[in-house]
């Protein structure tokens, strides 16, 4: 192993950027569909796996939403979250962001409280049995209509507690930003933080993640690559101070490419940039294997590896004091590292 791959494995981590419905091995969902008389299209893992062969986000959606068919239970959704966090904290990540789609769900005629009970229930135990830190965003899918989003924030508010932000994903052809003003600014004056997807090479990507910034009042952009297309764009991402939570194995899987220069070139110019994992289940790479590709494909310094993984920390929708502390953790580590 080379000394930068075991130095970024051992690096304290933040993950800004997760869907726990895309975290859901092949493995477990065979587990999942057994225990609950489901049958799948497949009859192996070997089969199931081979089947995620993506070229573009809506092939990959439907792999994800047919995926989410053996999740029925609090107990289910709670499996599906605890893999995960016991998978992230394996890797160093003491401080997970998660997101989650509830009408995704609601729509199969799942409770809401069923998942949120489940996923809450691993977050905690999660938390007290292994250390690691997380919070849920709350996603819309802007495939649905805004009515649909506006009855998924109406469900979350009993839940208010429980839930950090409100994002956007789904396939964004032909749904932009603007679709969902109304219901992100009710979320706003609920109190949540404000994320949005601008996915990579979309049609219009450049007017999306405008609209973002003048439309919805982000206080992060998920994806955004596309902004380095437009210098204004650039200077007023910067200006705001807004991180971008890029996915480069995702990226590779839709577009065909790890878009690892263009973080790089994010990186020279002072923006924010992260790395994350996304759907990490059907895209094969978690953080770790996300960091190290990016540093290889685009021959970051060690440096700059520190500051992809401080971004996470600094741009994360934590309380200022765990802030900083998690901050210092990573701090302390890069120190002890100094000539290793
Ligand atoms: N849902 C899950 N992963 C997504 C992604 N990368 N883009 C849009 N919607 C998603
Ligand atoms: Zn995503």
């Amino acid at each position: 192993m080379t000394d930068m791959r075991r130095f970024i494995e051992r690096m304290p981590k933040a993950e800004l950027h997760v869907h726990v419905e895309g975290t859901l091995e092949p493995e477990l969902k065979f587990d999942l569909a057994r225990r609950n008389g489901i049958e799948l299209p497949y009859r192996s893992v070997e089969e199931m796996r081979a089947g995620y062969d993506f070229d573009d986000l809506p092939s990959f959606l439907e792999a994800y939403y047919e995926g989410m068919s053996v999740l029925l239970t609090e107990q289910d959704f709670c499996a599906l979250t605890t893999a995960y966090l016991t998978k992230a904290h394996s890797q160093n990540v003491l401080y997970a962001e998660m997101f989650f789609d509830p009408q995704a769900h609601t729509t199969r005629g799942i409770a809401y409280d069923t998942v949120i009970r489940g996923i809450r229930r691993a977050q905690e135990d999660a938390r007290s049995r292994l250390g690691i830190r997380s919070q849920l965003i709350m996603c819309f899918l802007r495939d649905m209509s805004a009515d649909s989003a506006a009855e998924a924030l109406e469900q979350s508010l009993p839940y208010r507690e429980w839930i950090v932000g409100v994002g956007l994903d789904s396939d964004e052809k032909g749904n932009p930003p603007i679709k969902f003003k109304a219901v992100f600014a009710r979320a706003r004056a609920e109190g949540f933080r404000l994320t949005m997807h601008c996915d990579v090479d979309q049609k219009n990507s450049t007017r999306h993640i405008r609209q973002t910034l003048d439309d919805i009042g982000v206080e992060r952009i998920d994806h955004g690559v596309n902004a380095l297309e437009d210098e204004e764009l650039c200077n007023e991402i910067m200006r705001r101070g807004l991180a971008l939570t890029v996915c480069p194995i995702s990226n590779d899987c839709v577009t065909g490419s790890l878009k690892a220069l263009e973080i790089r070139r994010m990186l020279e110019m002072g923006m924010r940039a992260t790395v994350n994992s996304d759907d990490p289940a059907y895209f094969g790479g978690y953080v770790n294997e996300n960091l190290v590709a990016t540093q290889e494909a685009a021959d970051l310094s060690r440096d700059q590896v520190v500051r992809l993984v401080a971004n996470a920390f600094e741009a994360s929708w934590l309380p200022a004091d765990e802030k900083r502390a998690l901050r210092g953790r990573l701090d302390s580590y890069v120190e002890s590292a100094v000539g290793a």
